[in-house]
């Protein structure tokens, strides 16, 4: 018999596009037998066609004009490593309405479009997936797709963006400033030169959107999750965590109750004897809390050319094989439930708060007042070094469980108090 070809539209070819590309020509005989047919690529997108790309083979395919990949007749798969969200949504919505599969890594455009994209591909009858939009090369959404199934997902947790892991992994172990941190990880090359995105939990709030909404078959946007980044942390907080038996993580959360979903990411202390703790440098880690299967952890490479070409083309796999079978059917199930999003001020937790006050007696009185006041009860109180030039010290509380709306007021009140000079940071305590 025959081998079917299934023809690959490449748009764009940097890190991710250039990976996927090697891939494709060095290992064609072993994609031939893990999907069935012969995975040929046709054509490739990019910006600029005389840029060293260091593939031979791949010259002859560039293009600057989308329609070569979009309009081909050859392609079957479209597969998207573009980036950023324009044109790279248009170009997946023409890709749907030409009939063509997609596949993409692009996290801000699924975070803001995934439902609709969803629904587009269900009405035309082909697929999209994005096993590369989360945790690079760590298999996360199929297995929620497909293993766990049969499960009702209670919560997903964990480290998703490898940058801040990193840059936070330095600072807890060797004392350094976030800003020295941040300098080494982006000579590492895993930092962009502009790294907003990952720094201030941009990043992981696009994966934790498309996360949740895989894991709770409801759509998720990005502008539902709760988004602190890492910049406000210091040595000092790290200091403490460490003496309190913590270790600092930033992390992405999405819990479900009866009330409904509650998604959040920003940099929590988490007990340092927990596996969540114990997931250092850029290495990401998912924590999914069933039903059925209890809990169950996912751990690897978060990034890179090479970890996240392997879920692309696992996707493309997966592809290749609907189609040889004459099953290209979407499945939309992440559209099936409309659950109601919860704001971070309904959380409840512990927190961490470090401030600086004027050394003088009846300040942590005051303090105490305050917190009593709103319900807020102290479950253990350090206080540090006097300042003798300032004549200022140190106090660190951390609270039991207490309402964010509480401790959001009580911020507000302290800052107010004369006895307090400065809130340094607040921090919340994972369970
Ligand atoms: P990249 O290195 O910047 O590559 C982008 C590619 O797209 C380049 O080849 C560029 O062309 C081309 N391109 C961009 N805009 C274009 C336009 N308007 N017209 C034509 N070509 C255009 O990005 P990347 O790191 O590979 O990331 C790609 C996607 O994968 C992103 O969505 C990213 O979030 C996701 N992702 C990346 C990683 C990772 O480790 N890098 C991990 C997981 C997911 P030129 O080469 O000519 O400039
Ligand atoms: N910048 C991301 C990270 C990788 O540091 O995890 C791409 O998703």
């Amino acid at each position: 018999m025959a081998t079917r070809t299934i023809g690959i539209g490449l748009l764009g070819a940097g890190v991710v596009g250039g990976g996927v590309a090697r891939t494709i020509f060095e290992k064609g005989k072993s994609l031939l037998y893990a999907s069935g047919a012969s995975i040929e690529l046709r054509n490739v997108l990019v910006r600029d066609l005389h840029k060293s790309r260091g593939i031979d083979s791949l010259s002859d395919l560039l293009t600057t004009n989308p329609q070569d990949v979009l309009e081909n007749p050859e392609v079957d798969v479209v597969v998207e490593v573009l980036g950023g969200q324009v044109p790279a949504k248009d170009y997946i919505f023409q890709a749907i309405s030409n009939g063509k599969h997609v596949v993409t890594a692009n996290k801000d455009v699924m975070a803001k479009y995934g439902p609709e994209i969803l629904e587009a591909a269900h009405a035309k009858q082909v697929r999209v997936l994005f096993e590369a939009t989360v945790a690079g090369g760590t298999p996360i959404i199929a297995p929620l797709q497909r293993d766990l199934s049969a499960n009702e997902v209670i919560a997903v947790n964990g480290i998703i963006n490898g940058t801040t892991n990193y840059i936070l992994t330095r600072m807890a172990r060797d004392g350094i400033d976030f800003l020295d941190a941040l300098a080494e990880a982006q000579g590492l090359g895993y930092a962009e030169p502009d790294p907003t995105n990952d720094v201030e939990g941009i990043d992981a709030t696009y994966k934790l959107a498309i996360l949740a909404s895989v894991a709770f078959q409801t759509p998720v946007f990005d502008s539902n999750v709760y988004c602190e980044g890492i910049t406000k942390l210091t040595s000092r907080d790290f200091v403490y965590a460490a003496e309190l038996g913590y270790t600092i993580k930033l992390i992405a959360v999405a819990r479900k109750d009866v009330e409904g979903i509650q998604a959040r990411v920003h940099p929590a202390f988490i007990s340092s004897d927990t596996m969540i703790a114990k997931v250092d440098g850029v290495l990401n880690a998912i924590e999914i809390e069933t039903d059925l299967a209890g809990r169950v952890l996912f751990h690897g490479q978060g990034a890179g050319a090479m970890p996240t070409t392997s879920s692309i083309l696992a996707d493309v796999i997966d592809c290749s094989r609907g189609i040889l079978d004459g099953k290209d059917s979407s499945s939309i199930g992440f559209l099936r439930r409309n659950t109601q999003i919860r704001p971070i001020m309904d959380l409840e937790t512990k927190y961490y708060i470090r401030m600086n006050v004027v050394e003088r007696p009846g300040v942590l009185a005051e303090i105490t007042r305050v917190l009593g006041d709103l319900e807020i009860s102290i479950a253990s109180v350090i206080q540090k070094e006097v300042d003798f030039t300032t004549l200022q010290a140190e106090i660190v509380l951390i609270s039991n469980r207490a309402k964010e709306s509480a401790i959001q007021q009580a911020i507000t009140e302290l800052a107010e108090l004369e006895a307090v000079a400065e809130i340094g940071t607040m921090v919340r305590v994972e369970d």
